[in-house]
């Protein structure tokens, strides 16, 4: 099949979404509801919450881009729905309508992994041609990844056992600074001096490109306890932390960057994507090292970088092009390394 008009759903963490990409015209629509207010008093995802608030939107959201997109369900030619890796009782709500959809319409289904969604959400937008190194971090992974093609992910590094998100919710709700805590940590960061509290870089010049980032929350978290707790204090903690993950991420970026060149000429081109993408800090470091190492930084717009399914329905496309379609009986996986 050439041309596609792919429904692609998401519901693996805490956004409900769906969305419709047309091989053709693009991107039609992208509706994400997130479950934030939801899960606020609770400083954290909770899986229960989350489960029961998807069951309770997915279909109304599933119409709402069918019909934003100006499209008829008899139209679509694939359905696109994250498989895992997730919280199983949202992915199995998403999952479960997208094969309720694929069966009715008789068109196929497409299990797809959500972080090759993240993978593959830059050529949404951006002309990213295979290969391209990506750096994925979000709140439950961080990785870096030599995409070499669709389906051909080569694991470079990934966390031993926080991913960079966490670390940021984590260090917010030491705090007490709000949920989620990314956005949080960055705003008190500002007027923090960076230098002011020392801080571990866990796997620093490390051989391999692997993460850490659990030994840097504790730190956080005794260094918060030893401090007077003034807003003063705060914003130094917030910003000696976030240089701390600056830090890290720059050191194992870089060793994959050295990796990645070893085995390609140029032009080479260097992708972040998940929700920590968003701080500003952090992409200011990475352009950085991009430039130093020779490759072209390529930040998807954010709506594309924290869950949604318009990534989903892209690799939903991508796969549907290369005859690769699943079965009714694709099961959820709540581990699925890429
Ligand atoms: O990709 P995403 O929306 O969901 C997951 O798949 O996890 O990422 C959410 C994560 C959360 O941990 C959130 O705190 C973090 O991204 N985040 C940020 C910022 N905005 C969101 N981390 C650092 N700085 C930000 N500005
Ligand atoms: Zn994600």
């Amino acid at each position: 099949i050439k041309h596609g008009l792919v429904l692609g759903v998401e519901s693996s963490c805490d956004e409900t979404a769906a969305a419709v990409l047309c091989s053709e015209r693009g991107l039609l629509s992208n509706i994400v509801a997130s479950q934030d207010e939801a899960h606020r008093p609770f400083g954290g995802v909770v899986p229960e919450i989350a489960a029961r608030a998807h069951m309770s939107k997915i279909d109304t959201i599933i119409d709402q881009a069918v019909s934003e997109a100006g499209v008829d369900y008899a139209e679509l030619s694939a359905i696109a729905a994250t498989a895992g890796p997730g919280l199983i009782g949202g992915v199995i709500t998403g999952l479960m309508a997208a094969k309720g959809l694929s069966a009715s319409l008789d068109i196929p289904l497409i299990a797809v992994n959500h972080l090759e969604g993240h993978a593959l959400s830059p050529r949404l937008t951006d002309v990213c041609p295979f290969p391209y190194l990506l750096l994925l971090v979000s709140g439950g992974h961080s990785q870096l990844l030599a995409v070499h093609g669709l389906g051909d992910y080569e694991r470079l590094g990934s966390t031993i056992d926080d991913a960079a998100g966490e670390a940021f919710d984590k260090t917010a709700k030491v705090m007490g600074l709000g949920f989620p805590g990314g956005p949080n940590v960055e705003r008190w960061a500002k007027d923090g001096d960076d230098r002011a509290v020392r801080l571990p870089r866990p796997l620093l010049d490390r051989e391999n490109c692997d993460f850490s980032f659990a030994g840097l929350k504790t730190a956080v978290a005794r260094a918060y306890e030893n401090s007077d707790k003034t807003d003063r204090a705060k914003a130094d903690l917030a910003a000696s932390f976030q240089a701390a993950v600056a830090d890290c991420l720059t050191d194992r970026t870089a060793r994959a960057m050295r990796l990645f060149t070893e085995n390609y000429d140029g032009p080479h081109r260097f992708v972040v994507a998940g929700g920590v993408a968003a701080n500003q800090t952090l992409r200011a470091h990475l352009i950085d090292t991009a430039k130093a190492h020779g490759f072209t930084p390529i930040f998807p717009p954010l709506k594309f970088c924290g869950d949604n399914a318009a990534m989903i329905a892209q690799a939903g496309l991508e796969r549907l092009q290369a005859g690769r379609v699943d079965s009714l009986n694709a099961p959820a996986r709540p581990r699925w390394p890429l």
